[in-house]
């Protein structure tokens, strides 16, 4: 085994706090002394132990003299947890190997340099390109203090979201279903448009039996959504936002009795300010927002260059109708060379059904 197997091993580790650690990265920690690993740890929530912490207070003997792979820079400062960097120096920790830096400018850095100062010898970058992958989400969200932001939806493959009644139920099969509710259980926030809870009433839960639903909003400028929407009656049980911009305060009493709560925004052409949606959540650590339709609110997002990623799901199936909605609504850019860019797909087959995933290309019209 060398340091990139036991960083892989780390990184393994680190999977296992996917859904569970933010607003915090996934980290995970492997301890290593004369080719014995002796310590295994990662980040399981936000709130409790460092993937550092974890794995020295795990060892099956000393770790002073030992080696320590985290897929993350160790931190530096007191957080919601002691700095990792004093644990490492308590333990005799003799080498330190590290697979990203941390972006959070209280670290950035200054944990690695801590560690050197104290007679640490560290490897950095090892294997950083799959360490800053594993924390897309994080490491957007902590400079720009904004979610991340993916859109996802399911198409047929003459590219209709619904059929020309509306009807959308189902396109895509059980497999591509299902790893919705992982994305669900990944992603902190879930976004829809009145449109879809007036068509579809979702739930927008999670449904994983040990996944987490997201924090739910419905973007509905003038409180269209029906007190008798799922997302409304089960707000008791999920927190569920109302984004608007309605101030007729007497209007909010049936969905803040029904435990729904008023986010008053100012209005941007017409609807709720996007931007103003995505300072809020930022401020309440939600680092990661799927928008889960329809067409109106996705091209209201990509006109402004707030989303990052898209996760197209494509059913072999045609659904034809002029009429029948499609991902992307809106006005339209006027020309190809005015598109939002994608990356290079990823492409996963689920069942019969296909899911397209690629990064938005930032600096093309309108990203930031
Ligand atoms: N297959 C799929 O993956 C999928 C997923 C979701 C939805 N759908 C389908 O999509 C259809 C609904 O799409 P839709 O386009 O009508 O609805 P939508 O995008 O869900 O909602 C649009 C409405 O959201 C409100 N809104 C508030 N702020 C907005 C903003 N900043 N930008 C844009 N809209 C904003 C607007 O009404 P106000 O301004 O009045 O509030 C607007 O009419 C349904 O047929 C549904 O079945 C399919």
């Amino acid at each position: 085994m060398n340091d990139l197997d036991y960083m892989k091993l780390a990184l393994a580790l680190a999977e296992r706090g996917r859904g569970w650690t933010s607003p915090n990265p996934m980290v995970g920690a492997v301890i290593v002394k004369e080719g014995r690993v002796i310590g295994r740890g990662w980040h399981h929530r936000c709130g409790q132990a460092h993937a550092e912490r974890e794995a020295l207070a795990g060892c099956t003997e000393s770790p002073a003299g030992a080696t320590l792979y985290v897929t993350l820079e160790p931190c530096c400062h007191q957080g919601r947890q002691p700095p990792c960097t004093r644990a490492i120096l308590e333990a005799g920790i003799a080498r330190v190997v590290v697979g990203s830096g941390d972006p959070n400018p209280l670290v950035a850095g200054k944990g690695i340099a801590q560690l050197r100062e104290n007679g640490v010898e560290v490897t950095e970058h090892v294997l950083e390109e799959e360490c800053r992958r594993l924390n897309f989400i994080f490491f957007h969200y902590i400079p720009k203090k904004r979610p991340y932001v993916a859109l996802k939806y399911a198409m047929t493959l003459d590219g209709k979201i619904a059929a020309c009644t509306g009807v959308s139920r189902w396109i895509t099969g059980e497999a591509a279903r299902a790893h919705v509710h992982q994305l669900r259980h990944q992603y902190r926030g879930i976004l829809a448009g009145v449109g879809t809870v007036l068509a579809d009433d979702p739930q927008l839960t999670c449904r994983l039996p040990e996944g987490r639903s997201p924090v739910r909003v419905v973007c509905d400028t003038r409180l269209r959504t029906p007190v008798t929407a799922q997302v409304v009656r089960t707000a008791g049980e999920v927190p569920t936002l109302l984004a608007t911009c309605c101030g007729e305060e007497e209007r909010w009493v049936p969905y803040q009795a029904a435990g729904c709560e008023i986010l008053r925004l100012p209005e941007r052409e017409g609807h709720v300010d996007l931007g103003a949606l995505l300072d809020e959540l930022g401020r309440r650590e939600v680092d990661g927002l799927l928008i889960e339709g329809g067409g109106a609110l996705a091209w209201s997002a990509l006109e402004q260059g707030l989303v990052q990623r898209v996760y197209a799901y494509v059913a072999p199936m045609l659904l034809g109708g002029a009429g029948a909605k499609t991902p992307v609504e809106g006005k339209g850019f006027p020309a190809p060379a005015q598109a939002v860019r994608l990356g290079a797909w990823e492409v996963t087959r689920l069942g019969g059904d296909l899911l397209l995933e690629s990064e938005v290309v930032p600096g093309v019209y309108g990203n930031h």
